[in-house]
């Protein structure tokens, strides 16, 4: 890349950064005060959309009752909100990383922290939600947590964005559902709509992030990132619902996780869920090569 190139490219970094600052200062929201972590839930209102729920539509779930299935909701948005903050965590790390790196002048610097401001209080929410309902922060399975603390070493350029673009996305498609069905319980309304409107501005910088990087990578380092995007990616979707979920509802967790993953309603979800950013990683060249059976395994490929 020439010497002129490299200026413009820092340039533009820095003016994403300093429109996506303004609006960390004009739009947040600080889960503490915004939200009535006493309000009374509604009897009848669900936690998560029936037709997202992973059991749905199979004789499992035939065999229900109502508040089982409301139940099984509440377990497993509570399974998605908690691995959300697991994810969020990692991002943080690898943020903070790149702050220790770089220039603390800089709007770049200045917004990767807003962008750890956000997650730390999204975390702080997610968290609090899950207490309010009464479930667990399920969180991925031990094996996952374990195998995960070697990301932050191994992660950095484009792919390290990618998987966090992954499981924000996923999450936000999701969220934006929740956000506008009034058969939900307004908490999980509102938690919902806070993290959509902050996650907008993650997003975008991620994003970019992953285009500029992925511009100056070479052929190696383009498929070491494909092949660390579609193990990562494998790994959030396969973390979203804790098979202990079903042990909470008076389900066996064995059946029903292999109930679930022959589903075809759920993998349809699965897909809806990650339609927007495979069309990004895609276009990113991110998604190809021997890796390819990971991303069918998680859903996001058909
Ligand atoms: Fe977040
Ligand atoms: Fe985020």
């Amino acid at each position: 890349m020439s010497r002129a190139t490299q200026v413009a490219k820092v340039a533009d970094r820095e003016k994403t950064a300093g429109r996506l600052l303004k609006s960390s200062a004009d739009k947040f929201y600080d889960p503490l005060i915004d939200i009535d972590w006493d309000a009374p839930t509604t009897d009848g209102l669900h936690y998560h959309p029936e037709h997202r729920i992973s059991l749905y539509g199979t004789e499992l779930w035939d065999r229900m009752t109502p508040e089982q299935r409301i139940e099984l909701g509440k377990h497993e948005i509570a399974s998605i909100a908690s691995t959300g903050i697991f994810f969020e965590v990692l991002l943080m790390q690898m943020l903070l990383k790149q702050v220790y790196r770089h220039d603390p002048t800089t709007d770049h610097v200045h917004y990767m922290l807003a962008e750890i401001a956000d997650e730390c209080r999204h975390s702080t929410m997610f968290g609090k939600a899950c207490k309010r309902f009464g479930a667990p922060a399920y969180g991925p399975r031990p094996w996952v947590k374990q195998l995960a603390k070697v990301l932050p070493a191994l992660s950095r350029g484009p792919s390290a964005y990618a998987a966090i673009l992954v499981a924000e996305e996923v999450l936000d498609r999701m969220q934006r559902e929740h956000m506008a069905d009034e058969t939900l319980q307004p908490l999980i309304r509102m938690v919902n709509r806070i993290h959509v409107l902050e996650e907008a501005r993650h997003v975008t910088f991620a994003r970019q992030e992953v285009v500029q990087a992925m511009s100056q990578a070479g052929f190696l380092a383009k498929h070491y990132h494909r092949a660390l995007t579609a193990i990562v990616s494998y790994f959030v979707m396969l973390s979203l619902v804790n098979p202990r979920v079903y042990a909470a509802v008076g389900l066996d967790p064995r059946k029903a996780r292999k109930v679930a993953r022959n589903n075809p309603h759920f993998r349809a979800t699965l897909h809806y869920w990650g339609e927007r950013i495979m069309k990004f990683l895609g276009e990113a060249d991110l998604v190809g090569g021997p890796t390819m059976p990971l991303w069918r395994i998680a859903g996001l490929v058909k």
